[in-house]
Parts: structure tokens; sequence; C-alpha cells
């Protein structure tokens, strides 16, 4: 799919143009009012779409009005909601080429509408002996040259998470995201089993132990010279998360394959750093390796090192995330960066608590937090604080080591916060549970079901910002 911007898209010959209405108000152009809007009750309330013939008067064979809703509730995440509504309707209608016109609209849409319009066209279908070639060849619109061509770079990387995530663990193996990092042109050191033994990470090499294939410490650093600040961006790997020995229930499980979705994020971030150029250094982390129950699997009782000395009683091997990020933070914080940010499906209770709709967010400094909260709110996504408070250590709280991976099923999203805490050591510290926001188990709103691409957008916005 290819977005053009222009002048005017109604001077444009194309398939469908389409223009924009808000609930019980008029469309953009007269246009629609010209062709009788209104007789089929077509009230233009959110994503409701109502299709005119132009019988060759026009430039376009057809008018898709799009519902806006209502004027008072619209926004730019609204905004790109109903665009990836309007571009599915068409691919539906296997139109070719799309121009769009709106006007009534008082902010520059230009990186939503495109945003939206590249997850809309967003398919895995790579393993479907039947492709549907349904998709849109070209797309006009009046919109910001520069924006849309950022937001492009921005939609890009989402697909780059969103393919490397759905991939079947199978392939999408702790060797494959570090050959994926390798192939990226950036920096890029790779510690095999031996070279994390010799740094110390007992904690990550533990969970990866009980799998047949070898874990994969990755470390891709882009930089600038005189950089305004350094950031770390760390993403768990978990390529699959069996629960290793306390083993998952198959309902579970089903969907484990994405449990590297932060990896993919951070792999979305550096596969198009370079072409986005932000004045500021950025080291993209991950440890990865899977969760399974081999022979030579990692056991409850188990006590392990962390590479900053700290050691670890294994109450429950399903708590391994924890476990690979505390290796990979102690490695960020030796960096010497600014700020560190991870990203991790690391809990089913940060789901529980916030749904499909919002990851959680917490951190060691206020304004970091609060800044990426913002900055997700921008980008079309939700973060939502939650607690770190020391109360939430209790549980943790060992009596042969200096902790347990876990304890207290309550506030389960807080303790492990809390754990990885254990691990951060004099730097601004992030981290997000996008547990519930990194794979859907059906459609919602932009998206289809599967991954997501969850915190590329925020994080490239947070570091062009920077
Ligand atoms: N990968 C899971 C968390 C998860 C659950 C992600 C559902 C996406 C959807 C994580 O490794 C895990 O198993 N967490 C356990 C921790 C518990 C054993 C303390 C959980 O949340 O149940
Ligand atoms: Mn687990
Ligand atoms: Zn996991």
């Amino acid at each position: 799919m290819e977005i053009k911007t222009v002048e005017n898209a109604k001077s444009v010959e194309s398939d469908i143009l389409v223009i924009s209405m808000f609930e019980e108000g008029k469309t953009s152009s007269d246009l629609a009012n010209q062709y009788a809007l209104g007789e089929d009750n077509f009230k233009g309330k959110f994503g409701e779409t109502y299709l005119l013939q132009t019988y060759g008067k026009e430039p376009y064979r057809k008018v898709l009005v799009l519902g806006l809703g209502k004027k008072e509730e619209f926004c730019p995440n609204k905004f790109r909601e109903a665009i990836a509504k309007a571009v599915k309707k068409c691919m539906q209608m296997e139109a070719k080429r799309v121009a769009f016109s709106f006007d009534g609209i008082d902010f520059d849409y230009s990186e939503q509408f495109t945003l939206g319009a590249l997850i809309a066209d967003y398919k895995f279908d790579k393993y479907k002996s039947e492709k549907k070639d349904n998709r849109i060849a070209e797309i006009y619109v009046q919109a910001d040259e520069s924006e849309v061509r950022k937001a492009e770079k921005i939609g890009a990387a989402m697909t780059f998470a969103r393919n490397l995530a759905n991939e079947p663990a199978e392939f999408a193996t702790p060797s494959e995201l570090a050959s994926t990092a390798q192939d990226l042109g950036i920096e890029t050191k790779i510690y095999n089993r031996e070279e994390c033994e010799k740094m110390g990470m007992g904690a990550f090499l533990a969970v990866g132990r009980g799998s047949a294939e070898e874990p994969k410490f990755i470390h891709m650093k882009y930089t600038v010279p005189n950089p305004k600040k350094r950031i770390a961006i760390i993403g768990k790997g978990i390529c699959f998360d069996s629960g290793g020995l306390d083993i998952k229930p198959a309902s579970s499980m089903a969907t484990m394959k994405d449990d590297m979705s932060g990896a993919a994020c951070v792999l979305g971030v550096m596969s198009i750093i370079r072409e986005l150029n932000p004045q500021v250094e950025v080291h993209g982390i991950i440890a990865a390796c899977e969760n399974m129950p081999g022979g030579k699997a990692y056991k409850p009782g188990d006590i392990l090192t962390a590479k900053n000395g700290k050691t670890i009683e294994v109450d429950n091997t399903d708590a391994e995330g924890r476990l690979t990020l505390a290796d990979a933070l102690c490695y960020a914080c030796e960096l010497g960066v600014d700020e560190v940010i991870d990203l991790a499906t690391l809990t089913g209770a940060c789901m529980v608590a916030l749904g499909t709709h919002a990851a959680g967010i917490m951190g060691n400094d206020e304004t970091l937090v609060k800044n990426l909260i913002d900055t997700a709110k921008r980008s079309g996504e939700n973060f939502w604080e939650l607690p770190l408070w020391e109360e939430y250590f209790e549980g943790l709280k060992s009596d042969v080591a200096d902790m347990k991976n876990s304890g207290n099923r309550w506030g389960g999203a807080s303790s492990a916060g809390m754990f990885l805490k254990q691990f951060v050591k004099d730097v601004k510290w992030a981290h997000i549970d996008i547990a519930g926001t990194a794979f859907l188990e059906k459609p919602q709103k932009e998206f289809i079901s599967g991954a997501t691409g969850a915190g590329v957008r925020t994080l490239l916005k947070y570091i062009l910002e920077a």
C-alpha cells in the first residue's frame, strides 16, 4: 500500500473517495448532501459507513461517507480507528485506488491517518495456502508529506514487531531473534550460553536450561555523536512460555508464543531507528530463551544467583520473565545510560487488572513514568500506572535466599515490578507490563487478532521527542 499526499483528493481518479461526517452533523463536503444523504437513516455514528455511486460523473467511482461519531467525543485516536474501519471496508470492496478528503478536523491528522491505514492493511497470511489479494494499491490523502513519511516508518516498525510476535515459536527461536538483530545493520553483540555464564547471568540461564534451544543475550546499539540522552530499552524475550516444570494448563499455554512481544517491540524500534535518525543513543537489549520443562529444567526450590550477586529462590518456574529481566536490567544499568525502560508480557495479574486495553506501567522516577504515559496517549496506546510500593515485596521474602521469584497471588503485577526493582541501580527506570495489550485473541478496534506491536509507537515517539 502506497500513501500519496495530494492537494485535492477529489480530483484524483479513484475507485472510492472517502469523506467524513460527524454524528447528526454535516459531511466534510456538500458532496454527500448532494447524493441525498440521510435517506437510509445514516446518521454518521462512529465507524458507520454509507456508500454512494457517482455514475461516471466524477473522477471517483463511488463515495464512502465515514461516520466519525459525536464531535465532542472526537479525538486523534478515534480518527485513527475510523480510518482503519474505512480502509478495511474499501479492502472488502476490493478497491485498488482510494482517495480521502476531510475537512472540519481541527488537528493535523497526518500521523494518525497513516498509522490507521497501515494497521488496517496488516495481515499475517504467510502460512495460508490461499492468499487473498484485496490490498489497496494506492491511497491519496490531503495531508502533511513529512508527517506521513515519518508515520509510515513507525507503521513499518509496528508491522515488523507484529510479524515477529505472530511467528510460531518453532521459527521465532532465540537464535532467530539474534540473527534478526544482526541483520538490522546496527552494532550488535550476541552472547551465547558460555559468555552469559562468564557474565554471571545465573537467573537468565536457569530459565533457558529446560529447552533444546540455546539462549541468546542480544545487545544492539544505535548511537550518534554527542547524544542528547542515552536510553536502554529491554524486551522480555521468552520465545515460548510453557511454564516450565510448573507447567501451564493448555488454555493458558495456547498463546505463549507471544511471550517475546517485548523483544519484538525492541527489534521493531531498532529496525527503523537509523532511518528516523534521532539524536539519542539507544541500546536494545533482549535476554532470549524458551521456558520449557526439559530434563535439565530449573526446579522449584533452586537458588539462583543473578548478575548483581543477589540470590533468588525459585518459587514458581512460571515466573520466568522476571528472572531473565533481572540479568538484563543488571546489564543495562552497567552501560551508564540515563534511562532504562523494559517492556514485558510479564503477568496475568496485569491483564486481569487492565484487560486488553491498557498496559501497566511502574517505575522509580515519577517524571519518566508520567512522560511515558503522556507519550503513549498521544501515540494511540494506553499506559496506566500501577503502584510500586515496598509492601509489594512482602510476599517475595525468602527464608533461604535474598528473595523468591513469586509469592502472594494478589497484586501480582506490582510484586513482579518490585522483584525487577531489586536489579535496578542508579538509573531512572520504568517497567511496562504489556501482557494484556501485546496479543489479542479477537479483533479489537483497528487491530485484527494476534500481535499488536504494543509499545512500538510509544517508544519511537518518546525517542524522537527526547
Ligand atoms: N508470560 C506469563 C504472563 C502472561 C499471562 C502473559 C497471560 C500474557 C498473558 C508469565 O511468565 C507468567 O506465567 N506469569 C505468571 C506469574 C506467576 C507464576 C507468579 C502469572 O501471571 O500467572
Ligand atoms: Mn510464565
Ligand atoms: Zn512468561
